[in-house]
């Protein structure tokens, strides 16, 4: 399905080997699936080794070609490396990373632990910059050339309110691209991010529309929420040899929803401590289901 509506000819990505943090599911899922149509070799890894091992079966099932299930918590230096060992050894050097895993819930500021803003730094700032490092070491010491595409969101340059652990992580990792696009574009590495408006996941809006009160595409001046293989084209331009010379870019996709709107969660002000005891009931559940 995703195939028809892919901008790309067929074997665009041949040659090229990607790990997708968080591939398992939601928009992860999305850009593997692309690669992998475009002949790609694919990597998935992610927390759930059930989920992940669904998902490739699943991929290579419906479109053959060659789909690696990986469990690796990016929380985990040590389990970063095996896991690139275990890839490294299984077929080569990867071509490209796409750091995609990610955790987020609304919250009010005040109500979060330090475990709690942990729990999203951990994946999002930390893990990313791990997966990072771990691929670039190696790339850099066999002097190979390498591709890096981390997800962010329009809120690294306005913030976000509810979601500050998202936002402070998400806008380092916004930096991390522009200063490693700076300290090894020279040497061979090019590295940038995207930044989705709404595209719609389960995952997503069980944890930052919990109640279901937010109509999502309302706010868009389109009208509409994204289509998965919008993101995708996008995803899979930035990772094809075509577009070598974009480097240290961040590319928002959202309908136009960060000029209209500042693409967050201002609006949640007027929230009422019933709201918030509500909302945090419902993300509880889903964390637990
Ligand atoms: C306040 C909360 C909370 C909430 C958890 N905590 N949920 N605090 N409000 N709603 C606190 C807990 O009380 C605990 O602190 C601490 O956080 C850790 O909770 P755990 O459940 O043990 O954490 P963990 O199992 O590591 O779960 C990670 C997670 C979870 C991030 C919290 O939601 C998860 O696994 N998410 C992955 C999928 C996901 O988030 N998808 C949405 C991504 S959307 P204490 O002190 O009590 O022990 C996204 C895109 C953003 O990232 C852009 C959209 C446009």
């Amino acid at each position: 399905m995703l195939f028809d509506d892919l901008m790309f000819k067929p074997g665009l990505m041949r040659g090229q080997r990607i790990l997708v943090t968080g591939g398992g599911t939601g928009l992860g899922r999305v850009m593997a699936e692309a690669f992998l149509l475009l002949g790609s070799e694919v990597y998935i890894c992610g927390r759930r080794g059930a989920v992940v091992e669904q998902t490739t079966a699943e991929l290579m099932a419906q479109h053959g070609g060659k789909v690696v299930g990986l469990a690796c918590d990016i929380r985990q230096p040590e389990a970063i490396a095996a896991m690139l060992d275990s890839i490294w050894d299984d077929g080569g050097p990867l071509t490209g990373l796409i750091n995609n895993a990610a955790g987020n819930f609304v919250s009010r500021t005040e109500d979060l632990s330090p475990r709690a803003f942990d729990a999203i730094a951990n994946i999002v700032f930390h893990g990313s910059f791990y997966v990072t490092l771990e691929c670039g070491k190696r790339w850099l010491a066999a002097g190979r050339r390498g591709n890096v595409l981390s997800m962010v969101v329009t809120w690294v340059w306005n913030g976000s309110a509810f979601t500050v652990p998202s936002a402070m992580s998400k806008a380092g990792l916004n930096a991390m691209t522009q200063s490693l696009a700076v300290e090894w574009g020279g040497r061979g590495i090019r590295i940038n991010a995207i930044a989705p408006g709404v595209f719609p996941t389960e995952s997503a809006a069980a944890r930052l529309d919990p109640t279901g009160a937010a109509k999502p595409g309302d706010d868009v001046p389109m009208r509409r929420v994204g289509q998965m293989s919008e993101l995708a084209n996008l995803a899979v331009y930035l990772m094809a040899p075509g577009s070598d010379y974009i480097n240290g870019e961040t590319i928002v996709i959202d309908g136009g929803l960060y000029p209209a709107t500042g693409g967050n969660f201002a609006k949640l002000t007027s929230l009422t401590d019933e709201d918030w005891r509500r909302t945090r009931q419902l993300i509880d559940e889903r964390n637990a289901a």
